[in-house]
């Protein structure tokens, strides 16, 4: 092994191999080589013999696979760049966006608030209902933030497993409820993970429990079914959340909604946050709302 001096040059050739290092300006740079027996060459096939190529071990199917590409939201992205004052404060009260939302759902904006996603408005369902030691009843296998939210806010999670086709055990539930008294149940319709739906049927057994019902609606779109939201007008104890997440694949904006029975909404009105929705995320939901098409290949 020997230590190689450099100052002052722009580059050095060891043997009849390429360059291997460039060097710009005067600076001193030391190369540490490996004295070795075996000539440039033969070393550079061997290496050439030894390089495996990663793809080589992947199915030859999958090789054609077109990769996975992102919605690209054009008008969304148009109309964010457009913004005039994104640095101010938000309207508190998402007044525009609730308009559209009304107009799209056929529900009036008073029973609409919209949230940080719909993840934002289950914690703070959560925190306008349960004391420490309230009992909420989650149905699993199902999205997990209802039990993460119901452990922040010191509530305890009575877990009703679904059936194996993933269906809910509803006679387990209103043994539950009758027995436990818990305050909500949280329903997920589609469900994450496996996309089954709850029928009416089921829906307005459970809703004729003395409980309050959160219907999740993050995946309706995909469903081909209507949602529920215009429901909240019949049911005192209905809630029905969605969320831009999904229907427009705009997580990372973080704007959900949900609709709510009035006498429920105006206390969520007190205790949310002023400015739970930024401009950028009002603006891009609304864009969304108006462009159709958009939504229907998000
Ligand atoms: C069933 C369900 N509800 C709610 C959410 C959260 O949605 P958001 O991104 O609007 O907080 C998700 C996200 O994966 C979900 O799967």
């Amino acid at each position: 092994m020997g230590v190689i001096e450099l100052c002052n040059i722009s580059s050095i050739c060891i043997g009849r191999a390429k360059p291997i290092c460039l060097i710009e300006g005067n600076q001193r740079r030391r190369i540490t080589c490996m004295a070795s027996s075996v000539s440039v060459q033969e070393e550079e096939s061997h290496q050439q013999k030894q390089c495996v190529n990663g793809g080589s071990f992947i199915r030859t199917h999958l090789l054609k696979l077109s990769p996975y590409q992102p919605i690209l939201p054009f008008e969304v992205n148009e109309a964010l760049g457009a913004m005039k004052f994104p640095y101010i404060y938000p309207d508190p009260e998402s007044r525009t966006l609730r308009a559209a939302l009304a107009e799209d759902s056929g529900l009036e904006s008073e029973y609409i608030l919209a949230g940080c996603g719909a993840d934002e408005l289950i914690d703070l369902i959560m925190r306008c209902m349960l004391d420490p030691g309230d009992k909420i009843v989650d149905c699993p296998p199902t999205f997990t933030m209802y039990e993460f939210d119901a452990a922040v806010n010191g509530a305890d999670v009575i877990k009703v497993t679904r059936n194996p086709d993933f269906s809910l055990d509803v006679e387990q539930i209103a043994e539950v409820v009758e027995r436990e008294k818990p305050k909500c149940i949280f329903l997920t319709s589609p469900n994450n993970p496996d996309g089954s739906i709850i029928d009416d049927e089921t829906l307005l057994k459970i809703l004729h429990l003395p409980i309050l019902v959160i219907l999740d609606e993050a995946y309706v779109e995909f469903s081909g079914m209507e949602s529920k939201m215009k429901w909240v007008k019949k049911h005192e104890n209905l809630i029905v959340l969605r969320t831009f997440s999904k229907r427009a694949g705009l997580a990372g904006l973080r704007v959900g909604y949900g609709a709510f029975p009035r006498s429920i909404i105006e206390f969520l009105w007190r205790a949310k946050q002023p400015y739970n929705v930024s401009v950028a995320a009002e603006v891009a939901a609304c864009t969304a709302l108006k462009n159709p098409a958009y939504l229907e290949v998000s």
